[in-house]
């Protein structure tokens, strides 16, 4: 086995180990060894297509010299990045971030930073944020990274139009470009408009690749070059890992396998999906992933355009802060959840406890006893019969952060072809999107939608 790869531990998730009302067996993982197969076999032929945009970005050259050209010029010469996003277009910047640089990086002096700037994700209209951000950025060091696949999202452009404007009128004429790049779809869309009339630095989001898997395209690796993340090894280990992922052994395919776990839990009414990382860094995949399992299944037809209204709800929680929260509910509330650990094999930063701390703790390290947490809570879901499984990293690098993101994403689009829906799109999203627009024209598209009882307030 290689040393360096994320494995996928599954144990404690059958009758063996939790019992038989909510366990599963290895024959029944195995039974949906065909619809697997024939499920990789649909993906692969629509790969070829070229509609399957993701499962290529490992190995595609996209922007990544420009991007790492970018991030040499930047460095030592602007402090402040900040990225305008939203959904997929921020999820995976701020995985990447919190995964593998120091979790007060914004803190830290520009030579703790070896020169890489500050990131900021701006990926809400709030006033408050943005406001806030303005007050603490030096212009002149200021570069402003706006993504939107469509380019048409309300959120992304608000920001944008302030903090531009805001930049303009700081910086000396004829300045302000050097400070902007815009990332969005090749061809199409206002932004892409905007980037060619004003002959702005732009970057591509491929047209075949939806907006919560384009972590390991120009979106997420932009962000990431430009803090001193190594791109190249983010890219090896998610190609790797597809090797991995395209296995048409079942059983030793990790994505086939976590998608067969899940699905068979969701049938039997576990509809609820945790991912509980004991490790800080980890939790911005928590949500990443969050994002990537909810929007592309939760979906209301099948492919056949029947009504199904599928999809689980994920939830993230933090080991070992959200045992004070949380897993009184995941133990002895509805057997409704299936968790998902995420466990370090070698603590990344050695912290021992003195000596004189209470027993058992003295002479322990932090990271020693964040396990035995992790270990414990995962045994206690075991003894109370609630199934779970449990990824184990080497290590939080970028090889291995690549490797979970395309399994996760591979799983995603597995999953999506045994409930038989669309994976890719997000029709309920973009009602919202055409309501908030309708709503701000003054103009309302349905006034019923939003008219609401005055005798109805308490
Ligand atoms: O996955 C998706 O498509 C969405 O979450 C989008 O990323 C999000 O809505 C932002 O869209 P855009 O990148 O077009 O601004």
């Amino acid at each position: 086995m290689d040393t360096k790869q994320v494995q996928l531990q599954y144990s404690f998730c059958l009758k063996d180990y939790v019992g038989d009302s909510a366990g599963l067996t290895s024959p029944e993982i195995l039974g949906l060894s065909d619809r697997l197969k024939a499920a990789l076999r649909s993906l692969d032929a629509r790969r070829k297509q070229g509609h399957l945009g993701f499962a290529d970005l490992p190995n595609a050259e996209g922007d990544v010299k420009d991007i790492q050209k970018l991030a040499a010029r930047m460095k030592g010469k602007i402090d402040d990045l900040v990225i305008i996003g939203i959904g997929g277009s921020a999820l995976g910047n701020i995985a990447v971030q919190m995964a593998l640089n120091p979790l007060y990086w914004n803190q830290m002096s520009a030579k703790e930073r070896k020169g890489w700037p500050r990131l900021y994700v701006m990926d809400n209209v709030d006033p408050e944020p943005l406001s806030a951000l303005m007050k603490v950025i030096n212009p002149k060091k200021t570069f402003v990274n706006m993504i939107s696949k469509s380019g048409t999202t309300t959120e992304c452009w608000a920001n944008w139009s302030i903090l531009r404007t805001f930049l303009e009128k700081k910086l000396p004429k004829g300045k302000l470009n050097q400070h902007l790049a815009i990332t969005t779809d090749p061809l199409k869309g206002p932004m892409r408009e905007w980037a060619t009339r004003e002959k702005i630095t732009s970057f591509v989001v491929p047209e075949n690749v939806g907006g919560r898997f384009t972590v390991l395209s120009s979106v997420g690796l932009l962000s990431a070059a430009c803090t001193g993340v190594d791109v190249q090894q983010l890219l090896q280990g998610a190609s790797d890992m597809s090797q991995r992922c395209w296995n048409a052994e079942i059983m030793d395919n990790p994505a086939a396998v976590f998608t067969a776990i899940h699905y068979l839990a969701y049938q039997r009414g576990r509809k609820i999906h945790v991912f509980l990382p004991y490790a800080q860094s980890l939790y911005g995949v928590a949500d990443w992933f969050r994002q990537l399992w909810a929007e592309s299944l939760g979906k209301k037809l099948d492919r056949a355009g029947r009504t199904v209204e599928v999809g689980p709800t994920p939830v993230k929680a933090l080991g070992a802060t959200d045992q004070h929260s949380q897993i009184q509910l995941y133990l002895e509330g509805p057997q409704d959840k299936l968790v998902t650990f995420m466990f370090l094999q070698n603590e990344k930063t050695v912290l021992k406890i003195p000596k004189d701390a209470p027993a058992p703790l003295g002479g322990h390290t932090l990271g020693n006893v964040l396990k035995a947490e992790g270990l414990a809570t995962r045994a206690a879901l075991t003894e109370y019969g609630r199934p779970n499984l449990s990824f184990w990293f080497p290590e939080v690098s970028a090889y291995t952060l690549g490797q979970i993101f395309f399994l996760l994403e591979m799983s995603t689009a597995l999953m999506g072809e045994l409930f038989d829906i669309n994976a890719f799109d997000q029709p309920a999203v973009e009602l919202g999107k055409k309501l908030t627009k309708s709503l701000l024209s003054g103009q309302p598209a349905d006034q019923r939608l939003f008219k609401d009882n005055p005798s109805h307030y308490v």
